[in-house]
This record gives C-alpha cells, structure tokens and sequence, in this order.
C-alpha cells in the first residue's frame, strides 16, 4: 500500500516531535497531528515557530521546515481520521486514578476513547498504530472495539512504541538506536507491517528497523522503561552506601562503564529519576505481573520505585538536617524544576516532591528554572495536593534573575542539569547568600572543589 496520508492523535510530547520528524523526512507524505486540546494545538500553529508548546532543542527548525508544507496540526479529529490510510494513537496513558488498579495500573481510556472514534469515523480499511506506551495485549481490546463497534471495514493494528527521550527526541527519532514494528503474524498483518516500514525506510536503515509480533513489541516497550530506570537506582542505591564509606560514586560509576558488559550510560547518580514514564511504566508493568499471580517478579520491579522514592525523600531530609535540623522561614533556591535538561516538562520531577518536604518545614523556596514558569511550578505542588494553594502560593518566591533568586538564601539545591547553571557565576552568588553558604547538588554537575574554594558547603549526591 502506498502511503500518502498519516494522522496522529495526540500532539504532546510524542506525537508532536514524532510526526514533525515524519513530515521533514517524507515530504510525499501528508502528516496532520489532532488533538482536543486547542490550546495546544493553537501553539503548534504559532506564527513564532519559538512558541510551539514543547521544547525541545531543534524541534522549532524541523517544525519551520514541515509546517504548511506537509505538517498540519488540527483540533478536526474525524475529518484527519477518516482522510488517513495510517492512524496513529499517541495519547496519554497516566497511571490510574480510581478504581481497580488505582495507583498502579495505566489508565487507558483515552486509547479506548481513540479507538472508538476512529471506529465510528472509518470508512475504509486503515492501519491503526499504538505510539502509545501500553499494557501488553492492549492491541486485543483496541481490535475487539474496531471489529465490534466499526461499520464493516478492516482494521490491523501495529505496536510501534517510541523510545525517544525527553531533551534529546529530535536527534533520538533522527539516529533512533532501533524501530520497532510488532504486527500479526497473517498475510494482511505482514503487509502493514510493510507499509509502516516503509515510512520509516525513508530515512532510517534497513538493519535498525526491527520486526516482531504485536505481544513482543508492546512488552519490550515497558521492558526497556523498567531496564533503565533499574540502572538509575542501582546506581542510587550505592549512592547512598558510597556517602557513608568514602567512596565516591562518580568514580564506581566510571570503573564499571568501562566494563563492556555493563556500559557507561545511565549510570549518573542524582536526586531521583523523573518524567511522566519511568514510574508510571513500572507501576504497571508491577500490576500486570500481580495480576498473573507472579508476585516475586512483582515485588522485584516495585522496588525501583521504592529506591527512587527513598532518594528524593533522602535528598530533602539531608537539607534540613545540614541546616541545623530546621528551614523554617529560611530561603531555599532551586536551580531546576524540570525532570531532566533541555526539556520543559515538569511532570514527575524530582524536584516537586523536595519542594513539598521542604515546604512541609515552612521553608521559602525561590524556582529557578530557564523554561519553567513561576506559575507551573504552583500547578505542579497544587497537583499534589498536600495542603491549601494559598499555602504554596506563599512558600515559593517570584524574583527576576537566577542571581535575585539566590541572594539571600541558605541553601542552593540543584534539582536539574541545565548547562547553564555551571556557568554561573559563583563567587558573585556567594558574596549575596547567607553564611555559611551551602550548595545541595542533586545532578553532581558543580565542581566541589571550587566551590570551597569560594567558602561554600558543598555536598553532592555519592560521595
Ligand atoms: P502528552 O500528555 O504530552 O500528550 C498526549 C496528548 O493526547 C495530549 O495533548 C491530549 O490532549 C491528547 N489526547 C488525549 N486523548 C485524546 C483524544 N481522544 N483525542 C485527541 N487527543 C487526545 O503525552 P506524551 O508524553 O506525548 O505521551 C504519550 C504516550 O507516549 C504515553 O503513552 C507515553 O507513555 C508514551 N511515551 C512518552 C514518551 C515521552 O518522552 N514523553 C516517550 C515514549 C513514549
Ligand atoms: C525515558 C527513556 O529514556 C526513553 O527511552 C523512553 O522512550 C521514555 O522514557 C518514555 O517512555 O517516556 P525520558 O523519561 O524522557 O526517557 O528521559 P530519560 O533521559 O530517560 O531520564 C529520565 C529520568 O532519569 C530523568 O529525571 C533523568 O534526570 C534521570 N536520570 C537519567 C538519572 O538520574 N541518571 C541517569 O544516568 C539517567
């Protein structure tokens, strides 16, 4: 089948870079991202390319290229639907909120919600594709609601999850280590397959386009979130045995990347994994293994999280304690509020839940962060809902520079690597702050010795 029209709903994190990299690299091919959300959607139509709603470093250029040309972005979801021969699902999959599986498992209304309309809408035999992160067998429900509720017409659906990251996607989706395209086994399955690689065939090498059946790709996706947030607390978890023995984690990192078998990446220490997947992945993938009675394998996964949760906790609890066991009424800065850098993405950052312990001791607390606003980051404790907005309201500070934002303060805590924040100048920092002054470096980016050498307390995550 040649394909000349694609549509994608969902327009957030990976749905927008995801089909804008499409859009460049296919120019044959018409590529329309709907979402319901028109306020998003109205910011990827932003004359100023530098207003779309995801930051992430070259999206705008590949946006400014695509955009008008074959790149559309729509809020008319049937009329995208029923135009495209392959139908991209790229919607949310939050962990749920209520009812069975509260807490633990994906919620999937949205991909059902997905599926139904675009059962409604079809008119002609479509390939549907999960983009999504999803259960394994969720490709079973999505059918039986196409070939149930639809008028007729065929459906195949394909698992094609992404693996891009946050603050690098754009690179990530133009040398992606590998695609993945899971599909069924039969004639008419084996075709689709072929019409999504040929897409991707288009700028990706034949050798890195893998193929699989529909149960082994939607798996291998929640496998690889759980592979490499286990690496994060592996390395975490002797963070914290590295403090109390004098050994410096960076330094056991870098002598076991160099072992070929275990590799170099992934092995930074820090607050705490964020962003909107690791925990939500596990979780899940924690739920599906209890709910084949597999509690070992259950309970082996779930203590990621833990270890996660017990590092941010940790990191919060070592300011307090190292401010002489209280930051009542005293001004902590936090450089970073994302969950990573290069990203404008807040959710699940690390740096929420120290502001919420810390807010918990009545401290102060001014956010800086180069693409988070003030007004995001109250959105973001609101969420928690731990106590009165008006509360958060008056715990974090408004200034007009990352130099206002630290004078004055006890504590500097770094919550994200931005680059630019080693650049700073830290001497001028020092001479505004309260003495003794004391740096908590969440990323281990700073340089301790110089930062002594000024006459800062500096502690860093492992060491
Ligand atoms: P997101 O919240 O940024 O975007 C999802 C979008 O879908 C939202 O804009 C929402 O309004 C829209 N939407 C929901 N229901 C809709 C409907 N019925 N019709 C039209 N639009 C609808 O989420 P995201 O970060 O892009 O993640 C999407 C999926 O991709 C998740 O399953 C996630 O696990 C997975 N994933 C995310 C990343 C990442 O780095 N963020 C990487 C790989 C995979
Ligand atoms: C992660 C995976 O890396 C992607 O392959 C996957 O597609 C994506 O989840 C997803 O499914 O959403 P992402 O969450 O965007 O990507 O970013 P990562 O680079 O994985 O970072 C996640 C968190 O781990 C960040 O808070 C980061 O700071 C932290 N991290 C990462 C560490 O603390 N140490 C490290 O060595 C690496």
């Amino acid at each position: 089948m040649k394909i000349t029209k694609i549509c994608c709903i969902g327009a957030g994190y990976v749905g927008g870079p995801t089909m804008a990299v499409i859009a460049q690299k296919c120019p044959h091919i018409q590529v329309t991202v709907v979402d319901l959300n028109e306020e998003r959607i109205a910011a990827w139509n932003d004359e100023n390319v530098d207003n779309i709603p995801i930051y992430e470093p070259g999206l705008s250029e590949v946006v400014a290229v695509a955009r008008g040309r074959n790149l559309f972005f729509s809020t008319d979801v049937e009329k995208a639907i029923d135009e495209a021969q392959i139908i991209f699902i790229s919607v949310n999959t939050p962990t749920k909120t209520y009812g069975k599986g509260k807490g633990m498992a994906a919620d999937l209304k949205y991909i059902e919600l997905c599926a139904r309309q675009i059962a409604r809408i079809s008119k002609d035999n479509k390939i549907v594709v999960e983009k999504s992160t999803l259960p394994v067998r969720t490709a079973e429900a999505i059918k039986s609601i196409l070939d149930n509720t639809g008028n007729g017409v065929q459906f195949q659906i394909l698992s094609n999850p992404e693996f891009l990251a946050e603050g690098t996607a754009v690179q990530d989706l133009l040398n992606p280590d590998r695609i993945l395209i899971g599909g069924d086994p039969s004639d008419d399955g084996q075709k689709a397959i072929q019409a999504l690689v040929d897409v991707y065939s288009n700028w990706v090498a034949a050798d890195k386009i893998v193929t699989t059946n529909v149960w082994s790709s939607e798996l291998s996706k929640l496998t690889a979130n759980a592979f490499l947030a286990q690496r994060i607390s592996s390395i975490n978890a002797m963070s914290e045995l590295c403090e109390k023995t004098g050994a410096d984690v960076n330094e056991v990192a870098r002598a076991i990347g160099m072992d070929s078998r275990i590799g170099s990446k992934f092995l930074k220490a820090s607050v705490g994994f964020g962003g909107s997947c690791f925990q939500k992945d596990i979780l899940n993938l924690v739920y599906i293994a209890k709910s084949y009675g597999l509690n070992e394998v259950a309970d082996y996964w779930e203590q990621v999280i833990i270890l996660n949760d017990h590092q941010k906790r940790r990191f919060s609890n070592n300011i307090v304690q190292t401010l002489y066991n209280t930051v009542s009424d005293k001004k902590i800065t936090f450089l970073g509020w994302a969950f990573k850098k290069d990203t404008n993405d807040t959710r699940e950052s690390a740096a929420i839940y120290v502001a919420d312990d810390l807010i918990n001791e009545n401290a102060k607390i001014a956010v800086y962060d180069p693409k988070v606003s003030r007004k995001k980051v109250l959105a973001d404790l609101d969420y928690l809902d731990t106590r009165a907005a008006s509360k958060n309201e008056t715990s974090i500070l408004s200034f007009e520079s990352p130099y206002e934002a630290c004078a004055g303060a006890h504590a500097i805590a770094i919550l994200t690597e931005w680059n630019e924040f080693v650049q700073y100048d830290w001497q001028k920092i020092y001479d505004s702050m309260q003495k003794p002054a004391f740096v908590f470096d969440g990323r281990n980016i700073l340089d301790g010795p110089t930062l002594e050498a000024i006459g800062f307390v500096y502690q860093s995550i492992g060491s």
